[in-house]
């Protein structure tokens, strides 16, 4: 049986193990769909990480109007075939191979981005993204047009010498949007047999790369929504996947779900996700097309652990294992996990800020919570420094690490100073939801933690810093720098009865998530307290959720909506009783007194008040110097109260300005 590092072969493109980097659009090309200098040093960077490994490369629009955002790829013509070949010498360069995904985005595409203020399909439909824009059904012609299309895309990317084609029919582009019941309601033969339109592709596509060039497909097996491809049906096991592996692709990828639609949440599953989460349905297709072909079987998926990856390969339930957003974070990781260096990666911490920043909002590169460096590879270096400082940081969460980090890389002289026992702050705390999987954010408190080791970081644990000890810093010249991540602290309202022994503060529930909280529970806070309501319902306690607003779960850190989505299922339960646009009048010692937004007063009795508020930044150490001390910087919550992600981002700005 073969391992991970087993050899393999998609076609005549000969990879020296089985992990290749899952395609993830960036949004970094210009508008015009120009390969930038960003885009191509985000691409090298993954490639020089891959050990000889296939980086497939999203995402390239194969004609204006399949372009589903802005800044994709574009290789409508032969005007973009050098800008990909320029990039790919850069792939080739770091020894890996490269498989372009071409794209045509169907009705995914607004008018605004198609340029024509309509966008095409297999029917006339609808947009899920746009009112204004008319989604028109392909006429014949047309049809032949887009497989055309598709081909010369494909014939582009071969001379721009790439070494194989992705082909998109996944997550709700064009060729999905043929084979897919839930669009598909044409009374021809492209109606009446919904995978002909993807065999077409595949049939001249080939004629124009020569047979023998490989073929990657990958295809949303289920689309996991109702009236979709596959649910609650074996259509995709049974029909999608024999039918195209019978068109003669060199390798079927297995996806799910769609963009736009809950289901995306299958296409790129949420931290609450098991590792491996679209894995049985892989493992169906490989059974299934074992009698028709023998191609390579290639499936991504929270694969964030090596062991799991090693499994799944030497098992043979798939052939090949696809990692995205755990290359996304540490683009080094495939080199880490074939040399057996496990220890040093830096994990992903499935928070979907790479998937969130480019979105629908469009406003930027895509953006990764743990690598700052992530499409940003030119401007985020870590130059050695010329002229060593002795740099203090105030505050060891997740910020104060990652600034200790860079500027022990940089060769900076650090100590940093955490008032806690133990490295952590918050990013420990919300790892400990208890009956949610969050765990995957101690990821980055594991690896920060360990960088503070392995780079001799001077940690000075239980040590709070005060204003003297500033002031002793400060006279004795004992630092030429200060960053400050001294964090945020939970809001506490001023209500009646607020330090009665039946509150809880949430930081200390979830620092002690084992207290005994009773049978029924106020959570006051429907935002940051939104997850401990879910996670305390799933424990079988009645949850009372009380906030002043109308909204639920807006806390900056889950603005993943692909989280949001599970979590407001996990919400809409029945022993969660939401109290929207109340205030609490007053917290008694059996429950408390709110009044609704109409004046009605009413008494929940309750065994405990969990106060999740929302928090405050606690900057004082800045204020105090900000004026006196030139060369000091806030960053984290400390400056705003947000996400790890952009904790991350402002502590690596500041520890590369110094
Ligand atoms: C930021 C981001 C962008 C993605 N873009 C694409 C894309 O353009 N085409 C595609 O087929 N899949 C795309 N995906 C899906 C991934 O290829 C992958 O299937 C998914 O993230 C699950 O794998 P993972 O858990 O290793 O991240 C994207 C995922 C992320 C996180
Ligand atoms: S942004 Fe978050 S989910 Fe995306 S790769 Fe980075 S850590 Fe993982």
């Amino acid at each position: 049986m073969p391992n991970i590092s087993t050899p393999i072969s998609i076609g005549k493109m000969e990879l020296p193990h089985r992990y290749y980097f899952a395609p993830a659009g960036t949004l970094t090309a210009t508008v015009n769909g120009e390969v930038t200098e960003r885009a191509t040093a985000n691409i090298e960077t993954i490639a020089r990480g891959m050990s000889g490994g296939l980086v497939t490369w999203a995402l390239w629009y194969i004609n204006r109007l399949g372009r589903a955002f802005t800044s994709l790829f574009s290789i409508e013509n032969d005007d973009y075939t050098r800008g990909m070949g320029n990039a790919i010498e850069r792939i080739h360069l770091a020894g890996a191979k490269v498989a372009p995904m071409i794209f045509h985005g169907g009705s995914l595409c607004k008018g605004s981005t198609t340029g024509t203020g309509y966008s095409v399909s297999s029917s006339n439909m609808a947009s899920f993204f746009d009112p204004n824009t008319e989604i028109r059904e392909l006429s014949e012609k047309e049809i032949k047009d887009v497989i055309g299309q598709y081909a010369a895309a494909a014939f582009r990317c071969k001379q721009a010498d790439s070494d194989a084609i992705y082909l998109h029919a996944c997550h709700g582009s064009l060729i999905q949007q043929f084979h897919s019941p839930f669009l598909n309601k044409r009374k021809d033969k492209w109606g009446k047999n919904p995978t002909l339109f993807g065999k077409e592709v595949i049939a001249e596509i080939k004629s124009r790369v020569g047979s023998d060039f490989p073929l990657i497909m990958r295809v949303s097996i289920d689309e996991f929504m109702p009236g979709g491809v596959g649910y609650g049906t074996d259509y995709g096991v049974d029909v999608l996947a024999p039918e195209y592996v019978s068109a003669g692709i060199d390798a079927l990828c297995v996806s799910a779900g769609r963009l736009g639609l809950e289901s995306g949440e299958r296409t790129v599953p949420s931290i609450y996700r098991p590792y491996g989460v679209n894995l049985d349905l892989a493992a169906r297709v490989k059974e299934k097309i074992k009698g028709i072909s023998d191609i390579p079987v290639m499936h991504a998926g929270k694969f964030f652990d090596h062991k799991l990856s090693e499994k799944v390969v030497s098992d043979g339930t798939v052939d090949m294992v696809g990692l995205c957003r755990p290359i996304i974070a540490d683009p080094d990781v495939v080199k880490k996990r074939l040399l057996g260096m496990f220890e040093e990666e830096r994990k992903c911490i499935c928070c979907n800020m790479c998937t969130t920043t480019i979105g629908l909002l469009e406003h930027g590169a895509s953006k990764c919570a743990v690598n700052s460096k992530y499409c940003r590879e030119i401007e985020n270096r870590d130059l050695p420094v010329s002229t060593k400082k002795k740099v203090m940081v105030i505050g060891g969460g997740a910020a104060g690490m990652e600034a200790a980090r860079i500027l022990g890389i940089r060769g900076h002289k650090v100590t940093l100073f955490e008032k806690q026992s133990k490295l952590g702050g918050l990013a420990e705390i919300a790892a400990s939801i208890p009956k949610l999987n969050t765990s995957s954010i101690r990821n980055i408190v594991k690896y920060l933690s360990r960088q503070m080791e392995k780079l001799g970081i001077d940690v000075q644990v239980n040590t709070e810093v005060t204003k003297t000890m500033m002031d002793d810093f400060i006279k004795n010249k004992t630092f030429d720098a200060i960053i400050v991540a001294t964090g945020s602290t939970p809001e506490i309202p001023e209500i009646k009865g607020i330090r009665k022994d039946i509150v809880v503060i949430y930081d200390e529930y979830l620092k002690n998530p084992k207290m005994d909280l009773g049978k029924s529970v106020a959570v006051i806070g429907a935002q940051e307290g939104a997850e401990i309501a879910a996670s305390l319902a799933k424990e079988g306690k009645t949850v009372y959720l009380i906030d002043e607003t109308n909204s639920i779960a807006e806390s900056p850190y889950l603005s993943d909506w692909l989280r949001k989505i599970v979590l407001m299922g996990y919400l809409n339960v029945e022993n969660i009783i939401r109290h929207p646009e109340t205030k609490v009048a007053e917290i008694m010692d059996d429950g408390i007194k709110i009044v609704t937004n109409d004046g009605n007063v009413i008494n929940i009795p309750v065994d405990k008040v969990i106060m999740a508020y929302g928090r405050v930044k606690e900057n004082t150490l800045y204020e105090y110097l900000r004026h006196t001390f030139p060369s000091i910087y806030l960053v984290g919550d400390a400056r705003v109260p947000h996400s790890i992600g952009e904790a991350i981002h402002a502590a690596g700005w500041a520890a590369r300005d110094i």
